[in-house]
């Protein structure tokens, strides 16, 4: 994939894919067409319901699941809300969220205590989880541990197969927020044993905002009945039923509205530049860039708040990080900062260079960086 099929790159240095993956050329195109087709077709529902299948089945491809696993959505919020609607906490009301979760995850599960759930928090050591202690808020009354693949505050990357071990051995569901890891190496539901795996588009994927995906493990389907549903949630969407709620049987049963038609173009063209690349060859690429960070910061005396399992993110702790993030912005580098940390963020179409740019920058302004 060419670097110039991403324009951006002809005036910026960008490095902030876990905020929001660069326009490429394949996406621009994907949105003109979606607004031809509506402007030529008029109101063309049928593509647009094989439009949604083709990103359903592009979603499955990208996580080894079978497209009657997925739900599509509007965000992973609402992927969330509709399947804590179909959880019941009266044998196990509790539900263990690791301090690294997305805000929307953990706000969903704290709504749930309206309908008796008990959240517990495993709170982060050293800029980990460690698996100790969430094994040690795993009980009999756990009914779901949600965590997330790769953390959004400083890439810290989660075991997600020996978890979901860790989880099953007392009853529980996994739950895997995997929005910071799809697209940036190979992501296997079955081989992970995840029972739950939520991501969207806008990030590494290289879509929108407006799209984004549940993968709920088959044999589950049938004992979850989400009460946050839609039409299109139905077993038959054009039944058009107001006497009775149909569910499908299939994880549609999660989903709701009218698709979002416009983000699923786009999403399906982002979707197909992982592909063609796959994402073995797309993480030998992050490993050696995210590597050349590292290996910098070391030599330099950079302090890092990235431990050593990470994913595509490293996160640099600093004094004044909004300052940094300005200077880096003159100087035509996009990153943005969490915690008081930079975060730096690149994917496939960034270069080696592109990393020795953001250093030469940062040396100027190592003042705002701590030191180790
Ligand atoms: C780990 C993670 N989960 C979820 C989201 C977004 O959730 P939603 O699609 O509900 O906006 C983000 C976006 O920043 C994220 O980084």
């Amino acid at each position: 994939m060419l670097r110039t099929n991403f324009p951006i790159f002809e005036k910026k240095v960008f490095l902030n894919s876990c905020s929001k993956g660069a326009l490429s050329l394949e996406v621009e195109k994907a949105y003109e067409q979606y607004l031809y087709d509506w402007k030529t077709l008029g109101s063309p529902w049928g593509l647009w319901v094989e439009k949604l299948e083709k990103v359903r089945r592009s979603f499955a491809q990208l996580i080894n699941a079978e497209p009657d696993e997925i739900a599509v959505t509007t965000s992973v919020s609402a992927a969330v809300s509709s399947l804590a609607s179909a959880l019941s906490f009266e044998e196990r009301p509790k539900i263990v969220v690791s301090d690294f979760e997305f805000p929307t995850v953990a706000q969903n599960w704290h709504a749930q205590e309206a309908r008796g759930a008990q959240v517990c928090h495993v709170a982060e050591e050293g800029g980990e989880i460690p698996l100790e202690r969430l094994e040690a808020a795993l009980d009999e009354k756990t009914k779901l541990l949600a965590i997330s693949h790769v953390c959004y505050r400083n890439g810290a990357m989660q075991d997600a197969k020996a978890i979901a071990k860790l989880a099953h051995e007392q009853g529980a569901l996994l739950m895997l927020d995997a929005y910071q890891s799809l697209g940036t190496m190979p992501i296997n539901v079955k081989d992970l044993g995840v029972d739950i795996l939520v991501g969207g588009t806008l990030k590494y994927l290289l879509g929108s905002s407006g799209l984004a995906f549940m993968y709920v493990r088959k044999d589950l389907l049938p004992e979850l009945n989400p009460t946050v549903t839609g039409w299109f949630a139905q077993e038959d969407s054009m039944a058009l039923d107001i006497y009775h709620h149909l569910p499908a049987e299939s994880a549609r049963r999660f989903e709701s509205g009218t698709p979002p038609n416009p983000c699923v173009y786009a999403g399906i063209a982002g979707l197909e530049l992982i592909h063609e690349l796959g994402t073995a060859a797309i993480k030998a690429q992050l490993d050696a860039l995210t590597d050349r960070l590292k290996n910098a910061a070391k030599t330099q005396g950079y302090k890092l708040a990235t431990p050593k399992a990470h994913g595509a993110m490293m996160a640099l702790k600093a004094y004044d990080v909004e300052t940094l993030v300005g200077l880096l912005e003159t100087a035509d580098i996009i990153v943005s900062s969490r915690d008081g940390n930079l975060r730096v963020s690149p994917h496939f179409y960034n270069s080696e260079e592109d990393i020795d740019k953001l250093l030469t920058v940062l040396k100027k302004h190592e003042k705002l960086l701590c030191k180790a």
